[in-house]
């Protein structure tokens, strides 16, 4: 069976003997966690502002625990080191009831706010965002284990969704549209999801910890919607963070609410996609879980934004500017050390310049320096998770049984952490799981071709379709192929396009709907007035 890519949903169901091996670790490292204070877990954090450390869920301006009193221990096991972190609630159905039931109230004064005063509380939080920087850039690094540049990267990214919403707020215009009657005047006015007593669900991934969660939360906010969030439980303390600096901005009780939960996961997910109250669900994840929960939203017709699994493709033409294609081409494949939806997953190289392409990409790849993403010599932190580095294990084995040609890596690391050695594999077929199936980890597989029809054709072999990349000086082809390639956003010439200002999302089975760039609207009804009687 496919091991899926990020997904909390599939983390509890898809339990193999690794996980239990994980589990078993995280048993004996839950009992020590017990026995340690919030004062030891301040010691392995070392933040500036220890009090953004928050390990309860948030339920109505309250901090809480679970009801029936179990938790949910965040380890290290994740990132580089065996460290425990600290542990928060295993919340599940009567905590998400009662999240849900304080968003509903909060709505009926936050969704009459003026759009002005969202705009002010937003921007107050994009702020505060900015003055903990290093803080909560280091949470991310220490719970996801991406490096810190990219922990403190993500947070710039992060932020930028809170500031960019706060200025749609005041932008979220109405029309008014000519009648071809004369007695009549059609205005039309937008109005955050629900009437009364509603609100909206929001479920993330553990690889951007953070900026997942403002890239819906900012356009909730913004438009008047309040929120039941569901973090991973890998990273939920970014999530309690941003909650405690929304609560410090002035966001009032209940328009924010954090449920989290690991094996209580579907319970909670069935409740946050079936309630009546629930009038949309934003999703981030894999494909398997969003088409789970979107027959779950079926129930109700609610509104659904989903992001999910991509399986880029990545072309380098002959024509193309070599060095810039090996930049892009590391950019896009190793950020987050491949633990993006957005990652390049299957590298084209047309056939003459091929073999100049793989030896440019193999020794840049081979300087990279995997690490503890604390330590400032590290360009790549581990992968998430045992699982990860097994599926990734698969792949490159697949590939190589199948003919393919490892140029540098090939190989999990020892224990401690969860780190696959950035790879180079050359030659890979087009069945190859790695060209069929989403890696989500540092293997770039390149694989020939010889025209443009047929590497548009391997492009658009694929069930999903979010991103694709590739490289060309020639004006005629740089259209004619961002037109054909059947995805939801194209890079020509850059191996990076995430930015708060474009519309974020995919086709066919990577998604429905936009973040980012006009997102608002995903959070927003429009209603018609037709004036009368004039
Ligand atoms: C994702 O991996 O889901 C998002 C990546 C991005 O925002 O660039």
């Amino acid at each position: 069976m496919p091991l899926p890519p990020p997904s909390l949903l599939l983390n509890v169901i898809a339990l193999g003997p690794k996980a239990a091996a994980a589990t078993r670790r995280k048993a004996t490292s839950l009992t020590l966690c017990r026995m340690a204070s919030t004062a030891n877990f301040a010691k392995v954090w070392g933040l500036k502002d220890q009090s953004l450390i928050k390990t309860q869920g948030y339920i109505d301006g309250k901090w809480v625990d679970a009801k029936e009193g179990g938790t949910i221990l965040v380890t290290s096991e994740y990132p580089a080191t065996d460290e425990a972190l600290g542990s928060v609630p295993e919340m599940g159905l009567a905590e998400t009831k009662s999240a849900i039931a304080a968003a509903a109230k909060a709505f009926e004064t936050w969704g009459k706010t003026t759009a002005k005063s969202r705009h002010d509380i937003l921007m107050k939080f994009y702020g505060l965002m900015q003055e903990h920087h290093e803080d909560l850039g280091k949470i991310i690094t220490l719970e996801n284990g991406k490096t810190l540049t990219e922990g403190k990267g993500e947070n710039a990214y992060s932020s930028s969704f809170i500031e960019w919403y706060a200025e749609e707020a005041v932008r979220t215009y109405g029309e008014h549209i000519p009648s071809p009657f004369t007695n009549i005047r059609n205005v039309v006015i937008k109005q955050p999801v629900g009437v009364v007593r509603k609100c909206s669900s929001i479920m993330t991934p553990w690889n951007f910890p953070s900026a997942m969660i403002t890239r819906k939360l900012g356009a909730a906010l913004a438009a008047g919607c309040t929120t039941v969030i569901k973090p991973p439980p890998e990273t939920p303390f970014s999530a309690l963070a941003l909650a405690e600096l929304s609560r410090r901005a002035g966001v009032p009780d209940g328009v924010i609410n954090i449920v989290t939960t690991q094996k209580n996961v579907l319970e909670v997910g069935r409740e946050m996609c079936e309630s009546k109250t629930v009038k949309k669900v934003s999703f981030t994840g894999s494909t398997a879980v969003a088409k789970t929960l979107y027959e779950m939203s079926a129930s109700t017709l609610k509104k659904v934004s989903i992001e999910a699994g991509g399986n880029a493709p990545f072309i380098v033409f002959d024509d193309a500017d070599i060095d810039a294609a090996v930049e892009g081409a590391i950019a896009c494949k190793f950020r987050g050390s491949g633990q993006t939806c957005v990652c390049a997953n299957r590298i084209y190289v047309q056939s003459s310049v091929y073999a100049d392409f793989a030896s440019r990409l193999a020794e840049k790849v081979s300087a990279f320096k995997v690490g503890n993403g604390l330590d400032e010599k590290t360009t790549h932190g581990p992968l998430i998770h045992e699982k990860a580095v097994s599926k990734v294990k698969r792949h490159v084995d697949d590939a190589v049984s199948r003919g393919a040609q490892v140029l540098v890596g090939g190989q999990s690391l020892p224990s401690p952490g969860t780190f696959y050695v950035p790879t180079v594999l050359a030659d890979v077929p087009a069945e190859a799981l790695l060209n069929t199936e989403e890696t989500f980890g540092p293997v770039a597989a390149l694989t020939k071709f010889e025209t443009e029809e047929e590497v548009i054709a391997l492009a658009n072999n694929t069930d999903v379709g979010l991103a694709g990349y590739f490289y060309s000086r020639d004006v005629g082809r740089v259209w004619r192929v961002a037109e054909a390639l059947e995805v939801g956003m194209v890079g020509t010439n850059t191996g990076l396009i995430s930015h708060a200002t474009i519309p974020f999302g995919g086709v066919k089975e990577s998604g429905l709907g936009r973040e980012g760039g006009h997102g608002i609207e995903e959070y927003m009804n429009q209603k018609l007035i037709a004036f009368g009687g004039i």
